[in-house]
């Protein structure tokens, strides 16, 4: 890795604080900072050096995943970084800022190489774009890149004129968008599962696959963001982005001598044969919902529209699920049901591949299938469950789970994974433009009819698993989402009173 200068914009906010900083101490305590590493973080507050290190340090205290090491070990990271307050508006602050990060350059040794980090608001992407292009901070004799936070527009009109903007100071391959679920440690071994396991690349091209389930439920609300939550909702905040990036990741095939990271070439095929659906027929394929109050884990949760800052009126959605067909020779025929929202269970993102069931039927079991369950969060782990005949010459037969390995205790997290990749040059794992804008194209009718109100929004309670029209989506095709209703082991009294549940149950005590 080249030395580098890290240019952060939003030095001071919350993402900062909660992610990057965190993210960037593990990276240092692993080696995998450049050296010489320089960061020059920006903000509109009056910090000076001092104080900047002062709140890196605490926010390594307070969120890093590793215990704060020993001063001397602290020190020698925050003596990296440097604060500016900056004006995004101001040429002349560019200007200085632009002598700042030359001196630091010199003074360390660092070729000029930068990274510029967008860690600001949307409506700030733009200009700062065209000043780093206007004052000369982007042209070096050595590499530049952009790493830019979502949203990515917020709808297909407005990303392809941010996308356009952006273009003008740098390159695509410069650019690289961040979707924090593509750094996710699960999702980045998806690609090496088919390549490391023959036996599944052809499980994914031999029609074996009966549905895909993404799921992605969070037990929080819309916590203190009402302003920015009530006009995106579940759709543009995780359905747009997150959940068709893990679709692609999904679907895609890598057959295995391929290099690394050649999925992402085939991302955007799997968006172009995204089945497009048709605003007014669209109500059997999505469903909207919004939570009312109710109870999470014996705390009273209030309603959407009681929530702070919520308009009372407020038809934004909380809650949607969808079923995708992919038509390519691969998924053809193969639904991929997909659902994420706020205020549910409880937190819970996995992918189940569902395979197809038995010619022959197996003994009471031909009716459980065979699964892959690929837990993301907050449990990381792969599984594969499989039917296989009790001991001795039992008719009977059980599911056997094969752990295909989970993510190590304490491994780093997505936020590490993505800004070394970075910094390393390397864009496998972020959003190309291709993908965001067949993303924003696929859901445009989906957002007009959220706006006509051309599919009704359906209350479920806080603390349920959303409307039960999502469960009818699936039931319809004969199917129903795995591993809902079994995760308290406390709610289960019997564990074997019923096989199918007792699938369910055997997974869930194992992890
Ligand atoms: C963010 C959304 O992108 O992802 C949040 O804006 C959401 O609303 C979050 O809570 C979920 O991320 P994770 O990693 O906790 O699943």
């Amino acid at each position: 890795m080249e030395p580098a200068t890290i240019i952060l914009f939003g030095a001071t906010g919350d993402l900062a604080k909660r992610k990057i900083y965190p993210a960037l101490y593990n990276m240092f305590l692993d080696g995998k900072l450049p050296q010489p590493f320089s960061l020059i973080g920006l903000g509109r507050r009056e910090w000076t050096d001092e104080s900047f290190q002062a709140n890196v340090e605490k926010s390594i205290k307070l969120f890093s995943r590793r215990e704060p090491a020993d001063p001397d070990t602290i020190m020698s990271f925050i003596g990296a970084f440097r604060y500016r307050v900056l004006d995004v508006g101001r040429e002349e602050d560019y200007r200085k800022l632009l002598e700042q990060v030359e001196k630091r350059e010199r003074e360390l040794g660092i070729p000029q190489n930068r990274l510029f980090y967008l860690s600001v608001g949307p409506e700030l992407f733009e200009p700062i774009a065209l000043q780093i292009r206007g004052s000369g901070l982007g042209t070096s004799n050595g590499w530049k890149r952009l790493v830019i936070e979502k949203p990515f527009g917020h709808d297909l009109e407005s990303a392809r004129r941010l996308n356009q903007t952006l273009s003008q100071a740098f390159a695509e391959q410069e650019i690289y968008r961040i979707d924090h679920y593509l750094g996710k440690p699960i999702v980045q071994r998806l690609e090496s599962l088919q390549q490391a396991h023959p036996a599944f690349y052809e499980l994914w091209v031999d029609r074996q696959i009966a549905n895909v389930q993404i799921t992605a439920n969070e037990s929080v609300g819309v916590e203190e963001r009402a302003g920015y939550y009530d006009h995106v909702g579940a759709i543009k905040d995780m359905f747009q982005n997150h959940m068709l990036q893990l679709l692609m990741m999904t679907a895609v095939h890598i057959p295995k001598d391929s290099g690394n990271g050649k999925g992402r070439s085939k991302k955007t095929k799997v968006m172009e044969a995204l089945e497009p659906l048709q605003k007014e027929t669209l109500r059997n394929r999505v469903i909207r919902g919004q939570y009312t109050e109710g109870v999470i884990k014996g705390d009273f949760a209030a309603g959407y529209k009681s929530e702070p800052g919520i308009a009372p009126n407020s038809m934004n959605d909380t809650f949607i699920a969808a079923k995708l067909q992919i038509a390519n020779d691969d998924w053809r025929g193969v639904p991929f049901y997909l659902r994420t929202g706020k205020r549910l269970k409880e937190k819970s993102t996995r992918i189940v591949v569902e395979f197809q069931g038995a010619s022959e039927p197996v003994g009471e079991e031909s009716h459980s299938p065979n699964l892959l369950v690929l837990e993301l969060s907050p449990k990381e782990s792969i599984t594969l469950q499989l039917h296989s005949r009790k001991q001795g010459r039992s008719e009977t037969f059980q599911p056997i789970e094969l752990d295909l390995g989970a993510n190590p205790m304490n491994a780093p997290e997505a936020y590490e994974n993505l800004i070394w990749d970075a910094l390393r040059g390397d864009a496998t794992f972020f959003a190309h433009w291709n993908e965001v804008e067949l993303s924003w194209q696929w859901v445009t009718p989906i957002l007009e009819a959220f706006a006509e109100n051309e599919a009704p929004l359906l209350p479920y309670a806080a603390g349920t698993y959303g409307p039960a029209a999502a469960d009818a989506l699936l039931e319809a095709d004969g199917f129903h989402w795995w591993f809902d209703d079994k995760l308290d082991r406390e709610d289960r009294q019997d564990q074997n009173s019923d096989r199918k549940e007792g699938i369910r149950y055997a997974y869930h005590t194992n992890h």
